[in-house]
């Protein structure tokens, strides 16, 4: 949602932070703006729609100064307009914030009635209102009426903040939603991530809640909310700027999908112990005896990620024995849970921000259960919550629609369930190597997949016009169909719908008639038969059936109109490889109708909040 760039240093501020906040726009928005000080005073350029409307208007307008700040607005209070775009001044202080203000009403008429006049329907123009105030009250420093004006704000904020009378420093601030200063030579950036900065440095400050941090061309300095000057270490990042540029390829999705081989040969790097059939256990932060003792497996996601959970519960069951429950980050937090000590909650989360997976988490949490995140932002805040994190080293996955980040979670699920079923005494050290060793093939595979890749594209031009596809699976397949699904209705925007095949009979099978298409995911496993038999019925009422089949799967030539052939494969890792023509065949479907595949209309890539 929302992105933040600000910039301090030797070189024109507004190219760098237009640049930025490119970099940022995967994570959704409607609007943007930037404000720069050119040694005088603020100037403030702004525009509805993409950051082609605001390169446009600072064409007209253009800024020269070296200290900015920048944001990408994605609408929450206030419809998308260029009044209700960021950055918001009053008297002299310009302020760009991500996240959302709770106690807004109450303090936007505490303001009205001091007699201030607000320019927008936005909570953030409150928070410009009130560090202002806070200069006027007599405030010494810029930093020191951040302090002030934040200690009256509720709910989760990132802000960067410029006054008129300090024409040399941001001041930064965040409690709840990501920020990241980055160190430069004799520059200073901070970003919503660190995407956003990675062209400019790889040394980068993670802030924590509560931290206020004052950037300069010189240093950086941070103290708490309470005014404790506090060290954060900064970290080298090992993400390249290159891996964040599309590379040749049309869209980032395209070369997204592309990645996957190595994105799950980068996971499983230096974790395997392919001498003793097990993982290495480090980061995981589970020792051998609460993995013995486990009385539950929670795992906890949203969107994409969800789909990666369900698939992960089949894992921990049946090579951990435990039981194991997958939630919804946003029904479980509606929901009095109950946990235990012994409960292992695993919450999935490529960006670790999900503000809905946040909330379900902290509270399992504070009942005492055990957290591990499996994320692939260093050091995001899930991560930060959790007693382990295993991240995935899928690099920057920029496309809205997840992709790489999906099968690498799978990777780092499978891993878990491997380490929790040696632990437990239930995998032999042959049977898990026997597992790893299917997982260590998969790259391999999915290569041989991707080979294929514009097959797909011709079977994609059968679903150009569809309004509506049906997708359906069984056991592991299932959570892809459901993932199948959820892409082609992300980018294509048409109603596709995935369900279990054993359920078909059970209602969908009323929609099926002439025409209808529906993607059967039946790989030779220990469903197929049944899978075959829902594969029969679509045939018998007519419909159009796409199959993803086993190569050599002869059977199938007489049931679908269309096969896309899956290599063969032990059914333990076959939704690795069974995903991977289904996200494929999203993109093809929506390259076609010409839709902005990256950037698909309304939705974001980091989702944070309620
Ligand atoms: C958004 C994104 C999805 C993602 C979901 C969960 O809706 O558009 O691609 O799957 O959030 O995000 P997370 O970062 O928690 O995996």
């Amino acid at each position: 949602m929302c992105g933040i760039v600000g910039y301090v240093g030797g070189e024109v501020a507004a190219p760098i932070i237009v640049d930025g906040l490119r970099r940022l726009e995967y994570r959704g928005y409607d609007s943007a703006g930037i404000a720069v000080h050119d040694g005088e005073s603020i100037q403030v350029v702004r525009a509805l729609g993409k950051l082609k409307a605001l390169s446009e208007a600072l064409g007209d307008k253009p800024l020269a100064g070296r200290l900015g700040i920048g944001h990408t607005r994605w609408a929450t209070h206030g419809r998308p307009s260029e009044e209700n775009a960021h950055p918001h001044v009053a008297g002299g202080v310009a302020v760009v914030h991500n996240g959302i203000v709770e106690n807004h009403i109450e303090l936007r008429s505490e303001l009205e009635r001091n007699g201030v006049v607000f320019r927008s329907d936005t909570d953030t123009e409150i928070v410009a209102h009130l560090i202002h105030q806070a200069l006027d009250g007599g405030a010494e420093d810029l930093l020191e009426a951040v302090r002030r004006g934040l200690s009256s704000v509720e709910g989760a904020y990132a802000i960067a903040v410029l006054s008129q009378h300090e024409p040399t420093k941001i001041v930064a601030a965040r409690h709840g939603s990501p920020l990241v200063v980055g160190c430069g030579e004799d520059e200073m950036l901070c970003g919503s991530d660190i995407a956003a900065l990675l062209s400019h440095t790889r040394d980068m400050v993670f802030l924590e809640d509560g931290d206020i941090a004052e950037l300069s061309a010189g240093g950086l300095r941070i103290e708490t909310l309470a005014g404790q000057v506090v060290e954060r270490q900064s970290k080298r990042i090992d993400w390249s700027p290159v891996m964040a540029e599309r590379g040749g390829y049309k869209h980032f999705m395209l070369k997204e999908i592309h990645e996957q081989p190595d994105a799950i040969a980068a996971t499983l790097r230096g974790r395997l112990d392919l001498e003793h059939g097990d993982v290495y256990p480090a980061e995981i932060g589970i020792t051998p005896e609460a993995a013995t003792s486990l009385r539950r497996v929670y795992l906890v996601a949203c969107g994409t990620s969800y789909h990666a959970a369900l698939i992960g519960r089949y894992w921990i069951e049946s090579l951990a024995r435990v039981p194991c429950m997958v939630e919804l980050g946003s029904e479980l937090s509606n929901r009095d849970a109950l946990y235990f000590d012994d409960d292992l909650v695993i919450a999935v989360s490529q960006s670790g921000e999900t503000y809905d997976t946040i909330g379900a988490v902290s509270a399992a949490k504070e009942q005492g259960a055990t957290l591990l995140a499996i994320a692939n932002v260093l050091d995001s805040a899930i991560p930060r919550l959790s007693h382990g994190a295993l991240y995935t080293r899928a690099g920057p996955e920029i496309g809205v629609a997840s992709t790489k980040c999906f099968t690498a979670q799978l990777a780092a699920l499978l891993m878990v369930a491997v380490y929790l079923g040696r632990r437990r005494g239930v995998l032999t050290e042959d049977q898990a190597l026997e597992v790893l060793q299917a997982l260590c093939e998969v790259p391999s595979q999915m290569n041989e997949l991707l080979g294929d890749a514009d097959y797909v594209r011709t079977v994609a031009t059968h679903l150009t016009h569809a309004t509506d596809v049906l997708f359906l699976g069984r056991g592991y397949h299932f959570p892809i169909a459901l993932e199948g699904a959820l892409k082609l209705k992300e980018i294509s925007y048409a109603h596709a719908e995935g369900y279990a095949a054993g359920e078909m009979k059970h209602g969908p099978i009323a929609l099926i008639e002439e025409g209808l298409p529906v993607v059967v995911v039946c790989p030779k496993n220990s469903s197929y038969d049944k899978t075959l038999g829902n594969v029969q019925e679509v045939r018998a009422r007519e419909g159009t059936v796409i199959a993803l089949a086993t190569k050599g799967d002869e059977a199938m030539h007489d049931l679908a109109a269309q096969i896309i052939w899956l290599p063969d494969a032990p059914e333990l890792v076959q939704p690795f490889l069974s995903v991977v023509p289904l996200q494929l065949l999203a993109y093809y479907v929506a390259a076609r109708k010409g839709h902005d595949v990256d950037q698909p209309r309304n939705l974001a890539k980091t989702v944070t909040v309620e």
